[in-house]
């Protein structure tokens, strides 16, 4: 089976890429490296000794993703191409609903075109806004903080009218909470450019003396220790979820959580990471980032039950995962 996997060499495309091999499935990869690096894609060849095929193009531009298709049966698409930086959505909010919105409807309408009728879509936890934790499916998305959660929102909805519209395509959309980790083999990982937004690799970063001190945005959070609660989800569980998701799709349009179901706190993060990689990582207790909620975690139940998928890997592989990709990767 082909499938093509849209932004399939950045963080989350790369591990499901390599996990999609590693089942059997042929890998055509589009992505425009706005985020991301071609080497990961002879990185991807490495890891799985398999080949990919790669064609550098904007999702945006119909014409020249057309001639993917027209190329290539394509059996499914998997769609990771977007941008996910919360706090910069919020500054950029029509580069954000240009390229998260309208990848999606480009990319939507080809499929109609050739006939393909699977499709996995990378949704957010940030959909669920202020809802009360833990977070189940079929909560009502009553608010979304920012523009890129919007995109996620929007996104979502495209594909149920689609759906409604054509009865044949099946839809899983699968909304991701933290991830983190990277690859055993330390190759392929999460490399952001500049400062990161995301504390994992903020804490990489600090470990690695690039940068002084790890900023905890507030302790005064109703949690256990007052620090800010997430459930980080290892990247090759993720990947995992969306073979699963592909194997099981139905018609209709199904959203499942992919999260471990478990918080850990900022401060729990910090602890695991010190300790199971032996460096200190100095903190200093700092204001709320604004827009940041108390807690963030998955209510797993639909997803275990439906795709019988479950995350396998702890917060330590998680933290001993993350640090190798750095060290390797000077
Ligand atoms: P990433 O930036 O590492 O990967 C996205 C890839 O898409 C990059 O390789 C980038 O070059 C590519 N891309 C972006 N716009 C494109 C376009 N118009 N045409 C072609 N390629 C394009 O991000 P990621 O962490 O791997 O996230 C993948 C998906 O998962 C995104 O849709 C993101 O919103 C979603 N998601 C991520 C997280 C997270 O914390 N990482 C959480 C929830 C959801
Ligand atoms: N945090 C710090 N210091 C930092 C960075 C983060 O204390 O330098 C705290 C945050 O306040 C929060 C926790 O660490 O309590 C996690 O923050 P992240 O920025 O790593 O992750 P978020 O939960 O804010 O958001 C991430 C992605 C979103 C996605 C969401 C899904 O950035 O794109 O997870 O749950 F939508």
């Amino acid at each position: 089976m082909n499938i093509l996997v849209t932004g399939g060499a950045g963080f989350i495309g790369s591990h499901t890429c390599v996990t999609l091999l590693n089942a059997g499935y042929n890998v055509i990869i589009a992505d425009n490296l706005c985020n991301s690096k071609k080497d990961t894609i002879d990185k991807i060849k490495v890891i799985t000794n398999k080949d990919v095929i790669f064609y550098q193009v904007d999702i945006n531009q119909e014409k020249e993703v057309d001639e993917i298709f027209n190329n290539h049966i394509i059996d499914g698409v998997i769609h990771f191409a977007g941008f996910k930086a919360v706090g910069e959505s919020v500054k950029k909010p029509l580069d954000y609903y240009y390229n998260n919105v309208l990848s999606t409807i480009s990319i939507i309408k080809l499929c109609e075109k050739y006939g393909v009728d699977r499709f996995v879509f990378s949704s957010s936890a940030t959909v669920y806004g202020n809802n009360a934790v833990p977070f189940k499916e079929d909560m009502e998305l009553l608010s979304t903080t920012n523009p890129y959660g919007e995109t996620k929102v929007i996104s979502e909805r495209i594909l149920k009218d689609t759906s409604t519209a054509n009865q044949n395509f099946s839809v899983a959309i699968l909304r991701y909470f933290n991830p983190v980790g990277a690859h055993e083999s330390g190759l392929i990982g999460e490399s952001p450019n500049g400062v990161p937004n995301n504390l994992m690799p903020y804490i990489t970063q600090v470990a690695k003396r690039n940068l002084q001190v790890l900023k905890v945005f507030g302790n005064d959070y109703s949690t256990s220790d007052g620090t800010g609660v997430r459930d980080y989800i290892h990247v090759l569980d993720l990947a995992e979820g969306h073979v699963a998701a592909f194997e099981n799709l139905k018609k209709g349009v199904h959203i499942y959580n992919l999260g471990t179901g478990k918080g850990t706190s900022v401060l729990e993060l910090v602890e695991a990471f010190e300790r199971v990689n032996n460096i200190k990582i100095p903190l200093e207790i700092v204001d709320r980032r604004p827009g940041d909620i108390d807690s963030c975690y998955a209510d797993t139940s639909k997803v275990k039950s439906e795709l019988g998928w479950n995350a396998k890997r702890d917060i330590s592989s998680m933290c001993r995962d993350s640090w190798r990709f750095e060290t390797n990767n000077e």
